[in-house]
């Protein structure tokens, strides 16, 4: 082999491994787009679904037959949802209360005794409230800042005097009224649109089942389940102008 051989060899191989090398790089840029690209959809996808969130919400609990089940099949789905509990039915149930919170879901208040507040005196309407946020706070350690007002009353005194946000509802399939989780299901999924808040009660077994065929429907639909705190403030969430 004379020296033109191995010169000419010389350069063929660095001329080779040139290809090689830029080659490689073209196709791992590529693929780089690619992931970028595959991002950018899977954002945009994201956005979209965050556009349709509701909230389920469930009154007058917890149940000592049924609000377990519910948190089951929430926990199956990976839902979070809010809990306004009344204080005479934590009694027997403070197990149920834990794992609520642990679980990640938003209690509120119903009331000790499912009281219209607006029939009360300032000092019993506030007892009500107070009772239960306390058993709460004893059990969980957290605050509640959230209402529920039976009946939807509430008056200017608490407005002004206390420090709860009063949550009311959008979509109420009257679930107590028809104890089929077919009918109520069905209502929901018909009327429901984006940051809707439902309502429903976690002491009957067909707004439990209910509850749990529209999660499976409406997340086939796009929707997101949120608790009523990662809902804007709106007509529907009313924070109180107390201290
Ligand atoms: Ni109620």
């Amino acid at each position: 082999m004379n020296l033109r051989s191995i010169i000419l060899l010389g350069i063929l191989f660095v001329a080779a491994f040139v290809l090689v090398y830029f080659t490689s790089a073209m196709n791992h840029d590529s693929g780089e787009k690619n992931a970028v690209e595959a991002e950018r959809r899977l954002k945009t996808n994201q956005i979209h679904y965050e556009v349709k969130r509701v909230a389920l919400t469930f009154d007058d609990g917890p149940s000592g037959i049924y609000t377990e089940k519910l948190l089951d099949g929430l926990k199956e789905r990976n839902v979070k949802a809010t809990f306004f509990v009344m204080g005479e039915n934590i009694n027997g149930n403070e197990e149920i209360i834990k794992r609520m919170y642990d679980e990640g879901h938003l209690i509120g208040n119903h009331t000790y005794s499912h009281v219209n507040l607006a029939n009360l005196s300032f000092e019993n309407a506030c007892d009500e409230i107070n009772t239960t946020n306390a058993f709460v706070y004893n059990l969980t350690g957290y605050e509640v800042e959230y209402i529920r007002p039976p009946f939807g009353a509430w008056t200017e005194k608490l407005k002004s005097e206390t420090n709860m946000a009063i949550v009311m509802w959008n979509v109420d399939p009257m679930d107590w009224k028809d104890q089929n989780s077919d009918i109520v299901s069905r209502r929901i999924i018909k009327n429901v649109k984006n940051e809707d808040i439902i309502l429903l009660h976690d002491i009957f077994g067909s707004s439990v089942d209910a509850a749990l065929k529209v999660v499976d429907e409406l997340k086939k639909k796009g929707y997101t389940f949120v608790r009523v705190d990662e809902l804007p403030e709106n007509q529907k969430i009313v924070r109180s102008e107390g201290k």
